[in-house]
């Protein structure tokens, strides 16, 4: 948990809030759960959540699983932070950004003269971290070799540095990160089993962000008020984004999932001039994405498996939606576009009650558009009006 003092952000989500109220931790009925700036509300996060309320404040290894990007370090420090540990240090060791025959010291520390080039002694992870907690990211990346030395930190809490007979003990919190398939690499004989055992008494799976789509809004809000907050200029207002803009970004995959988000975020918050940021300030790949999408909602997937009949109109209502959309919803572009008489449209839309999502659509009118409403739009607008200024207004 952050002290006021330490100057460092204190957001909680409106959820969190609730559960600290209701579930205080039993160590300190006082104690209220703080996830400084961990935004979620979809039921796999508030698993997290719950997950991390029950175990921060253990000496239980956890492992964090997830894609690149889904959270995994925010996870390791708030299981940290709010834990008795808080006021002792957490140590951060990326595993496979450090080659591993400097791996070894990195952990355990050198004497002076251990190896060449170590000319000092030096202290090691493990050490700083005592009384804390240990963040081993990438831990699938570890060399067969440190991996034995590891299990005996996780059974023994001691180890010795390397040119040292010297035995050092410890007291760590080991929290452990991974976006490899562990399971996969014992099967290679690329990870002890054993070890995968003693860092997974407490599994955490990270969703990946195109499952969590219904807190893509949240997060962007979010990112947006942290841009803002940062900001040097004090004219800067926060910006918003169009409704075609924003489910374009609900739609999106986001393989690079949150931190990509974030990074487009602060990007578009730097470069586009206005206050609304709209469908065509986003990256090409993703308007891509969602002009060729064709496939089924994955919320409907997820629900329940949909009948046939079900399906082909979901199927039917995207496709015409698509079309609408990539047209400025003008219908007669639209039935081109599909390879259908307009008329025929015309119906296809009232039976789904398509209408309502015309909002969706971003109006942007420059001053050389001619303006139609949607009743008065008809072919003969059409045959008259050169394409690329039209525009609709209701
Ligand atoms: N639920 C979340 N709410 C707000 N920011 C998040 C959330 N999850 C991740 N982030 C932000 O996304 C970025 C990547 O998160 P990180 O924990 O480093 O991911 P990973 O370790 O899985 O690669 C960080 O800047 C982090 O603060
Ligand atoms: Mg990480």
């Amino acid at each position: 948990m952050k002290n006021k003092s330490d100057g460092k952000e204190k957001v909680s989500s409106n959820t969190m809030n609730q559960q600290h109220n209701s579930h205080p931790t039993s160590h300190d009925k006082k104690m209220s759960l703080i996830y400084s700036g961990f935004i979620g509300e979809c039921a796999e996060i508030k698993e997290v959540f719950q997950t991390i309320e029950k175990v921060a404040d253990t000496d239980s290894t956890v492992l964090i699983t997830g894609e690149s990007g889904t959270g995994k370090e925010l996870t390791a420090r708030a299981i940290h932070e709010n834990s008795s540990r808080r006021n002792n240090p957490m140590v951060v060791l990326n595993c496979g950004a450090i080659p591993s025959e400097l791996l070894e010291s990195e952990l355990f520390g050198h004497e002076k003269g251990a190896f060449t080039g170590a000319h000092q002694p030096r202290i090691g992870r493990f050490e700083m971290a005592d009384g804390g907690t240990i963040f081993l990211d990438e831990i699938g990346d570890m060399s067969p070799g440190l991996q034995v030395k590891l299990l005996r930190v996780l059974q023994e809490q001691c180890f010795e540095r390397v040119g040292s007979v010297k035995t050092i003990h410890v007291n760590i919190r080991i929290i452990s990160a991974t976006n490899k398939n562990l399971k996969k690499a014992i099967h290679e004989g690329a990870f002890r089993e054993d070890l995968y055992y003693r860092l997974n008494v407490i599994p955490i799976n990270m969703p990946s962000l195109h499952k969590r789509k219904s807190d893509i809004p949240l997060l962007i809000n979010h990112f947006l008020e942290k841009r803002q907050a940062n900001s040097n200029k004090s004219a800067d207002t926060k910006k918003t984004f169009s409704k075609r803009a924003m489910e374009t970004l609900i739609n999106y995959n986001w393989p690079g999932n949150i931190r990509e988000l974030e990074n487009l975020i602060e990007r578009l918050s730097i470069l586009v001039d206005e206050d609304t940021i709209r469908y065509k300030d986003l990256p090409e790949k993703m308007k891509e994405k969602a002009t060729t999408r064709q496939n089924i909602p994955e919320s409907i997937m997820e629900r329940n498996w949909p009948g046939f009949n079900q399906a082909v109109d979901q199927f039917q209502k995207n496709l015409i939606l698509q079309a609408l959309n990539q047209t400025n919803w003008i219908k007669a572009k639209a039935a081109s576009l599909l390879k259908m008489n307009r008329t025929t449209l015309v119906e296809k839309i009232k039976k789904m009650d398509l209408e309502s999502m015309e909002n969706h659509v971003d109006r942007e009118f420059t001053s050389n558009h001619k303006y139609f409403s949607i009743d008065e739009l008809d072919i003969s607008h059409l045959l008259h009006t050169e394409k690329s200024t039209i525009s609709i207004m209701k």
